[in-house]
């Protein structure tokens, strides 16, 4: 599985250095030796230099993330983070379509696309989130809502496959009321998303899905044991490290 944690806008310097403290501590890569779990932790722009050369010089296996890039490649576009800078300081890839930046920052469909076209140029791995809202699931809009949100996604992997067919694509289904809710998708609800997203869609390559919202040290096991399901992208419960390495054992 492949395992992200989602720090959102919360850490500090001290709080990442006492959560690699404990993941050193507990011998992480022994933790996954024999699994084929892949760890990533994804801080606030800020923190991604100091947290990739941290993990390097720990032997951590462990992969940064961004949580955002900027719709734009470079230029004069003032605060704005680009996939170029963000793979300059060690990140790997960036979480794209966060529904909290759908909702405070209104980014749309087409925002989220262009990213994920710039990340695929660049070589950078998209992890975009998509998910429907409680008013859209109680009006049984869900697959209506997921296709519409999946669909510019599909057309800007399509184009960028034509150029290099190992683009990896990652996607994490994040229904907006199961983030910090406490209250989890379904595993059947689950199982349907994956589907019609896998299937529904000519994939030039098949996606990787991911499933995030209240993911916790209940429910971990039977989330991770979907079929299709191919990792989790977790807030809240992963702010602490100790709960994060009693999920990664309750997985291995
Ligand atoms: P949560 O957040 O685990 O706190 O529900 C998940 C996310 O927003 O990615």
């Amino acid at each position: 599985m492949f395992l992200v944690a989602n720090w959102k806008m919360n850490m500090t310097r001290d709080r990442i250095e006492t959560y690699l403290d404990a993941l050193e501590r507990e011998r992480l890569s022994s933790m996954l030796s024999g699994t084929r779990h892949q760890i990533a932790l994804a801080p606030t722009h800020v923190y991604l230099q100091d947290l990739s050369r941290e993990v390097l010089r720990r032997g951590l296996p462990v992969k940064i993330f961004a949580q955002d890039v900027s719709s734009r490649s470079e230029g004069a576009f003032t605060g704005e983070v680009s996939v170029r800078n963000v793979l300059d300081v060690g990140a790997v890839g960036s979480i794209l379509g966060h529904s909290e930046r759908r909702r405070y920052f209104q980014e749309t469909d087409a925002d989220v696309a262009r990213k994920t076209s710039l990340c695929l140029q660049a070589g950078a791995i998209p992890l975009v989130c998509f998910g429907e809202s409680r008013e859209e699931r109680d009006a049984g809009e869900t697959l209506r809502v997921l296709r519409h949100q999946v669909a510019p996604i599909v057309e800007v992997v399509t184009k960028a496959f034509r150029e290099n067919e190992n683009i990896p694509v990652y996607l994490a289904y994040e229904p907006v009321w199961a983030i910090g809710s406490g209250k989890n998708a379904s595993c059947s609800d689950i199982e349907e998303v994956i589907s019609t997203v896998l299937e529904g869609f000519s994939w030039p390559v098949p996606p990787c899905i991911l499933y995030g919202g209240s993911v916790n040290l209940e429910n971990i096991s039977s989330l991770a044991a979907l079929e299709n399901l191919a990792g989790l992208l977790v807030g809240s419960a992963w702010l602490d490290p100790e709960t994060f390495l009693d999920s990664v054992r309750a997985l291995s």
